[in-house]
């Protein structure tokens, strides 16, 4: 792509270099600098342009690469695993896939500005605000649990969000089943996890996490904006993607290792007491698209949402969709 175009103006370390030097150097038309020049800007590089001067380099994006990353991270199986940062991707859910298929070890991230075909639950797309607006990431694991387990997963990472954000000083960050991270009813995160079953273990499974970070309002598109937020949002304030994903991986990293050795009951506990689900009256809209309407009793040993249904029955939905409150009319 545009790496020597970046390399330049890199090279020139905060000084204009004129349009006609950086056409020369890359070789391509001036349409085509101003196309790659909106691209990196769109990647959260700021560059000054001015029609004599030219463009001028004035600031990064903060890295998220592995030499940054690891040594926040020391102690923890994040620090040991591979790490990819990329600028531009598919889906860093199957960017980590592809590493799990090459024998890569729990602990592996892959964590990009922006996705083209980024995507979330029951095949939606998942949109953050603008490029280097969000975190978005995936981190490979090697579950020592069965497969009909694994329900347990995203549940987990929701609580890994929840307490890291409270860490970071957000309130009333809460989780809606199964794992969307919300805040005044708008969704701040989404969690993905796609699992690869061998037998009857989990081979491995990927954590997906979609976390609006930095985006402004006006910057979702339109049809979100609605129920969309984001931690400046909240916070009133920007915040270092660096120190956000180090404190997620760190809530990760330790639930994960208490999973593994103790069981899931302590971070069932603590999905309980972060919920906004429990206690109260849902409609769920299931797969299939039929509804089932009920309380919210709690949450099971492997993860299904338990419904006390209005014939005084009781369910245990492993998937669906949950509206807080009663069926909206027709
Ligand atoms: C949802 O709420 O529907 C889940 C959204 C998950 C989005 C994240 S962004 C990083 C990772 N890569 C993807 O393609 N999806 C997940």
């Amino acid at each position: 792509m545009n790496e020597s175009l970046l390399e330049q103006l890199r090279r020139s370390a905060g000084q204009w270099v004129s349009g006609e030097t950086l056409r020369q150097s890359a070789g391509i038309s001036r349409m085509a600098i101003s196309k790659q020049i909106r691209r990196l800007v769109g990647l959260g590089y700021e560059i000054e342009s001015s029609p004599r001067r030219g463009y001028r380099l004035q600031r990064e994006p903060e890295a998220l690469d592995a030499e940054s990353m690891r040594p926040r991270l020391a102690g923890t199986r994040f620090a040991g695993g591979m790490w990819e940062w990329k600028q531009r991707t598919e889906s860093t859910n199957d960017d980590a896939r592809a590493l799990a298929l090459a024998g890569a070890p729990e602990g592996s991230v892959v964590v990009a500005d922006a996705q083209e075909r980024g995507r979330g639950r029951r095949g939606r797309v998942w949109v953050g605000g603008g490029a280097g607006d969000s975190l978005l990431f995936s981190v490979l694991l090697r579950p020592p649990i069965e497969p009909r387990m694994g329900g347990l997963l995203p549940l987990l990472a929701s609580v890994a969000l929840e307490r890291a954000l409270a860490g970071l000083g957000l309130r009333g960050v809460g989780i809606k089943w199964p794992n969307d991270v919300l805040a005044g009813g708008r969704k701040l995160c989404g969690i993905l996890c796609e699992m690869s079953l061998d037998m009857d273990r989990i081979e491995s499974a990927v954590l997906g996490i979609g976390l609006n970070v930095n985006a402004g309002e006006g910057d979702f598109p339109e049809e979100i904006r609605a129920v969309a937020c984001s931690m400046r949002s909240l916070g009133g304030r920007t915040w270092s993607r660096a120190a956000v994903l180090e404190a997620v991986l760190r809530e990760l990293d330790g639930l994960l290792t208490q999973a593994w050795t103790e069981g899931f009951s302590g971070v069932l506990d603590a999905w309980r007491s972060a919920s906004v689900t429990l206690g109260k009256v849902v409609c769920v809209t299931m797969p299939d698209g039929s509804r089932v309407e009920g309380v919210a009793e709690d949450v099971a040993e492997d993860g299904a949402l338990v419904l006390r249904t209005g014939q005084g029955g009781i369910r245990r939905l492993h998937s669906g969709e949950i509206l807080l409150g009663p069926r909206p009319a027709a």
